[in-house]
């Protein structure tokens, strides 16, 4: 499928990781290596208390701040939450929702990710709605299905205008942080599944679209295979991301492709 509509996007994710007194080092070292071209969009999305020395610290550089989670209400007695609003001020411009990690860690439901899109969206942020599934799912053969259902459900009542906007992270759990990657050809499966759906919802033409990253131990020797699918827009990267080189590397692998 013709991938010209699509602007590649490479989105790290720090997870818990680093401290603000880090960012700086940590910028430095992307900068020297970083051969970002106009053609292909980079975000690190990082814990909420690292986001403005971030911000800081990126001075010009094109890569953008993303957060990791964010409350679904707007604002009040919402003790330890953090709102859309309070992102956008910060100048944050992704939001991750829906990552196995909370889904598995802090019991979020398909329908609290929803809103937490939907707030996201409300307040201009890009959402980034992670999906996937387990090992057992895979291997009882109930991926597509499974994967298709948290797009669904995580996609409920996106305004029209917003739609094509929207990005979705195909992270298979057992990929994740195991340094098993899903093969490219599994990989494009799912995304190719997740795009077919995402044309059953929005229709094809917001479909061709909207973004559908893989996520799961992806790095700088395996970003090119991956990248090269039809239905593969970029990536969200966790430890990968934490090494300025090697994220420098599969950004290089974006640009090439
Ligand atoms: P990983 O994490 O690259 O360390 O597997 C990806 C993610 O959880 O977003």
């Amino acid at each position: 499928m013709d991938k010209t509509n699509r602007k590649p996007l490479i989105a790290g994710n720090w997870k818990m990781n680093k401290l603000a007194s880090e960012a700086l080092g940590f910028w430095s070292q992307l900068r020297q290596a970083l051969k970002l071209t106009p053609e292909v969009e980079g975000a690190l999305c990082v814990p909420f208390p690292l986001i403005p020395a971030m911000q800081a610290a990126r001075g010009d550089c094109p890569i953008r701040i993303g957060a990791q989670d964010v409350s679904s209400h707007e604002a009040g007695a919402y003790t330890g939450e953090v709102s859309a609003a309070m992102l956008a001020d910060l100048g944050v411009a992704y939001g991750i929702v829906g990552h196995s990690e909370r889904r598995t860690y802090h019991g979020e439901t398909d329908a609290l990710v929803n809103q937490k899109l939907l707030a996201l969206l409300r307040a201009d942020i890009t959402p980034i709605l992670c999906v996937g599934e387990s090992l057992e799912q895979r291997d009882g053969g109930q991926t597509l299905d499974f994967v298709e259902s948290q797009v669904r459900n995580g996609l409920k009542d996106v305004p029209e205008a917003e739609r094509s906007r929207v990005i979705v992270a195909y992270e298979p759990i057992w990929a994740i942080g195991t340094g098993r990657t899903a093969t490219a050809e599994q990989a494009q499966e799912v995304c190719g599944h997740i795009r077919a759906v995402l044309g059953e919802l929005f229709g094809a033409e917001t479909a061709r679209h909207i973004r559908v990253l893989y996520g799961g131990s992806m790095n700088g020797k395996n970003a090119a295979s991956l990248l090269a699918k039809p239905d593969i827009d970029g990536g969200l990267i966790g430890g990968a991301s934490l090494k300025p080189l090697e994220f420098a590397d599969i950004i290089g692998a974006a640009n090439e492709g």
